[in-house]
């Protein structure tokens, strides 16, 4: 359990050690504790058609093995990840703020838009490819930032910017991200954007954006929304202190023998390695680190830094985190060059709209004057999809190639990215829809909320 709060000692392979002992002689009794509770995955395979017909029977299981081409649809990769990860990082991975009713909003609202699909229509060409920010993309999707993404593997902001780049479309790098934004830049044929997080003084921002220009970042993406923290319950109750994970968190994740192997047993705790120069010497341990850094977003922070920050990064300049019609306008006063709609994954103010909500009526206000995206609940083609018929120029995806990565690597997320672009050809198909432009209102319809299933 120290293992996990201790300053680093030399060796990575001493720092795990203990955890990896504790993995081997917890591997068994674990592997007779899921024998007899069955699948760690929460997701539940009827669901979908458990009030049309199926009620249970036959019983459905997603697949979790080895082979990535089973993984059929993003819930496969989802339950993969479910069954590699230990409940600590699945619930940093999965969770929400509080009653989590902002991220449960964000799936809700894609279930309550169904297509009126045309029929007769010569649909033999189809093509998703697109252009994101002037430049071309294979779909009109972003692999969204997430931080501390080596909790999950090692190196997998390195996996998920080859993944993304693999599958020709851009990746966003957080400034929680555990790999220098120069190794990430090296990944080849990478669209690689950088997503800042303001804290401590001007300084910081200042150097950070003039070493992404170095790094050859083409876009600059502020959040804007995390400046205090979210309130995630749920990440809290697998804490004794907010240094210090309980006991039975630490015993879950010693009896994930192949997670150690993958993480802990090779690189130690992550480090935040573009920022860690930035904390304090005597705070720069793995938790400390993150909490100074989470305790110094200046809660101060206005529209003011937009202007300053346009003033220095002359490429293509994004705000994230959105939720307000007023702010859309706002923003695109301000010069920006597009704004991104989301509740960070719900896991910020809880009870919110979500992004597909608001889409339609921010496009109307950003017309073709800025680029319009959203980020939240995307988990299928058909996601994709909607949220382009209702407005959006292209979407942010962040749990989708995250369960791609904590199942498989660099593999995992161009799995991730195939089974998305292959589910939205196809649907566009079944849709009546030839090409992205053709894509519009037209096709949609709103249910009352008591009509939705899911
Ligand atoms: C584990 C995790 C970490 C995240 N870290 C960041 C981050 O560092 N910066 C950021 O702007 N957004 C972050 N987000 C929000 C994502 O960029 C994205 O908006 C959100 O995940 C979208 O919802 P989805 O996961 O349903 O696709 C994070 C989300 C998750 C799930």
């Amino acid at each position: 359990m120290r293992a996990l709060t201790r300053p680093a000692p030399a060796s990575p392979l001493a720092r795990a050690a203990p955890l990896a002992l504790a993995g081997v002689a917890g591997a068994a009794a674990y592997a007779a504790l899921r024998r007899r509770g069955g699948s760690s995955t929460s997701a539940e395979p009827n669901r979908h058609t458990r009030l049309a017909q199926l009620n249970g029977t036959p019983a459905r299981r997603y697949y979790t093995g080895h082979n990535l081409k089973r993984a059929v649809a993003i819930e496969d990769l989802r339950a993969m990840a479910h069954e590699r990860l230990p409940r600590f990082a699945l619930e940093y991975l999965e969770g929400g703020a509080e009653d989590e009713a902002s991220l449960m909003r964000e799936r809700r609202a894609f279930a309550e838009w169904r297509f009126t699909p045309k029929t007769l229509v010569d649909v033999s060409h189809r093509s998703l490819a697109t252009t994101i920010l002037g430049k071309p993309a294979a779909m009109p999707l972003i692999v969204a930032p997430t931080g501390l993404n080596g909790v999950f593997r090692n190196h997998a902001d390195i996996d998920l910017a080859r993944g993304a780049a693999a599958s020709g479309v851009p990746f966003v790098q957080s400034t929680m991200s555990n790999e220098t934004m120069e190794d990430v830049g090296e990944v080849p044929g990478l669209r690689h954007w950088w997503q800042l997080y303001v804290f401590g003084g001007d300084e910081v921002w200042q150097e950070l954006v003039a070493r992404a220009d170095r790094a050859g970042c083409e876009a600059l993406v502020l959040t804007t929304n995390t400046q205090i923290f979210g309130n995630r319950e749920w990440e809290r109750r697998n804490e004794a202190t907010p240094s210090l994970l309980t006991i039975s968190s630490v015993l879950d994740a010693a009896c994930r023998p192949g997670w150690l192997a993958r993480t802990l047993a090779t690189q130690g705790m992550p480090v935040f390695k573009n920022v860690i120069d930035f904390v304090p010497k005597d705070q720069r341990g793995f938790f400390a680190s993150a909490m100074w850094i989470r305790d110094h977003q200046p809660t101060s922070m206005s529209w003011d830094i937009v202007g300053k920050i346009r003033q220095r990064w002359t490429k293509p300049f994004l705000l994230k985190g959105l939720l307000n019609l007023d702010d859309v306008r706002r923003a695109v006063d301000a010069g920006v060059d597009g704004v991104v709609l989301g509740s960070h994954g719900g896991r910020q103010l809880d009870w919110t709209v979500s992004a597909l909500d608001l889409v339609g009526e921010a496009r109307k206000i950003v017309g073709d004057r800025i680029a319009l995206h959203l980020t939240g609940g995307v988990r299928r083609g058909t996601d994709l999809l909607k949220a382009l018929a209702l407005g959006a120029d292209a979407v942010m995806a962040g749990r989708a190639p995250l369960y791609g990565v904590a199942a498989a690597g660099a593999a995992g997320v161009g799995r991730a990215l195939e089974i998305l672009k292959s589910e939205a050809i196809n649907a566009m198909g079944l849709l009546g829809a030839a090409s992205l432009a053709e894509l519009g209102p037209q096709f949609m319809m709103r249910l009352p909320e008591s009509f939705v299933d899911s």
